[in-house]
């Protein structure tokens, strides 16, 4: 068993390598060649990644992408992604192209509003607090004005503060239910923030009251956090295209395509092994675009998929349907994300993406996120009903065993045109490069 390390955070970045390499690696220089291949030599740029995180060693590549064509409310876009899956950005950039030529997509904003709860213990007369809150909400809101004020101005703040009783699933567990906007910031600092004074200011204040018992005023605030829940911060994204107008595809009239294409969705939306795949392809351009934004996956991650299971059983996020002959795919996600605050200022690569998008507010951004998801969801539900997935994940697949065979550009460009006809896998690639003799 090695040894625990104590004061670690303390040490110089050098320091800690050092120990690393000595602890884990024998001693290897390769292992430190590694760390110091990704250091970037700008000084000041590497100085500003180590200072995201704590105990910083070295960058973490993951390519940046783009997906050209992307027709949006009647606007071209880029799309930047972030994302170390081959197929990804290639879909994304193939549907794009194919709905440019089918009235491209159209989005809606359905909200915009966040939510953060304080939780607490209240032993007492549910109905004298539930007066009290009421009574006291103008004035709690008032306090709050040194935190909210500035965010008031650019037309957010705190819109609202309900009481929840939840006695009936933890004794004496009662809420403070709030809904914010947050504009252009993910808001996740101004929430917690707003959050933690207002529950120091409502214990004040019920201690302070003569309405409440000794034990009342016993009050224990358990924690107050946002709610990466935002089903009320929503998007909608649409396609739709007579039936006639779809692409013909390998073996299938556009009419079977359609309807092979909708069942395929109905079964996501029927059965939760499927459903969770289903989404995980939407989540391919959701979470690449996230990425390259500066904007925080895991909260996004979990609100979508608290979303996909809002009825109590986990279902697709995409719906397909025909009407009248013409087939539509649409989409509604939850998402919070900002456009002001966090890396979006800091690190030039996502300055650089939302240059890209033409500097979108936190709303525009949700629109953007939202179509790419529901692209790539088109092009990996399109690939299953046809011609299956493998095909072009195998083609973009066919590069990375190239690259981990050390193959040349001229083998490369053989290869390529050789796996057109010919299945990839790892021993075909390895016998056409001749590296089994
Ligand atoms: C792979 O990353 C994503 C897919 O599995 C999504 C799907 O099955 O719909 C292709």
């Amino acid at each position: 068993m090695k040894n625990a390390i104590s004061g670690f955070s303390k040490k110089t970045k050098s320091e800690k390598i050092d120990w690393l390499i000595a602890t884990y690696f024998h001693d290897n220089p390769t292992a430190r060649e590694i760390l110091s291949s990704y250091e970037n030599s700008d000084q000041a740029l590497q100085q500003l990644h180590d200072d995201f995180i704590e105990n910083s060693i070295s960058n973490f590549y993951l390519p940046l992408g783009v997906a050209p064509n992307f027709l949006i409310n009647g606007e071209n876009y880029v799309l930047p992604m972030v994302i170390e899956e081959s197929s990804v950005v290639a879909a994304a950039a193939k549907t794009a192209k194919y709905w440019s030529e089918r009235g491209g997509f159209k989005t809606t904003l359905l909200g915009e509003e966040k939510v953060g709860q304080i939780h607490f213990i209240f032993k007492g007369d549910s109905d004298k607090l539930s007066r009290f809150i009421d009574e006291k909400k103008n004035d709690f809101i008032q306090e709050l004005k040194p935190l909210t004020q500035k965010m008031e101005q650019r037309g957010g703040g705190i819109k609202s503060i309900e009481l929840r009783n939840k006695t009936a699933d933890i004794p004496h567990y009662f809420q403070l239910h709030l809904c914010f906007l947050t504009k252009d910031a993910m808001g996740a600092n101004f929430i917690n923030s707003c959050l933690e004074q207002l529950a120091d200011n409502v214990v004040a204040h019920i201690e302070q009251s003569e309405h409440f018992s000794v034990e009342e005023k016993k009050i224990e605030i358990v924690m107050s956090i946002l709610s990466n829940y935002v089903p009320n911060c929503r998007v909608k994204a649409e396609v739709s295209c007579p039936i006639e107008a779809l692409e013909k595809e390998d073996g299938l009239t556009q009419r079977e395509f359609a309807e092979k294409f909708v069942r395929a969705v109905q079964i996501a939306k029927v059965e939760p092994y499927r459903a969770v795949t289903h989404n995980k392809g939407i989540m391919n351009g959701v979470d690449a675009v996230v990425l390259a934004t500066g904007n925080d996956f895991r909260a996004v991650e979990a609100g979508v998929h608290a979303f996909a299971a809002r009825d109590g059983q986990y279902r697709s996020l995409s719906s397909a349907y025909i009407k009248n002959d013409v087939f539509h795919f649409e989409i509604e996600l939850p998402l919070a994300v900002g456009t002001v605050g966090g890396l979006t200022k800091l690190h030039p690569l996502v300055r650089w993406s939302l240059e890209l998008l033409n500097n979108p507010n936190a709303a525009q951004l949700m629109e953007l996120i939202t179509v790419a998801g529901l692209a790539q969801n088109f092009a990996a539900v399109r690939s299953l009903v046809t011609s299956g997935i493998q095909k072009g994940h195998m083609k973009m697949h066919l590069l990375n065993i190239l690259n981990q065979l050390n193959a040349t550009t001229a083998q490369k460009e053989a290869a390529l045109i050789h796996f057109k006809t010919v299945a990839v896998s790892h021993a075909a690639v390895h016998s056409f490069l001749g590296l089994d003799q």
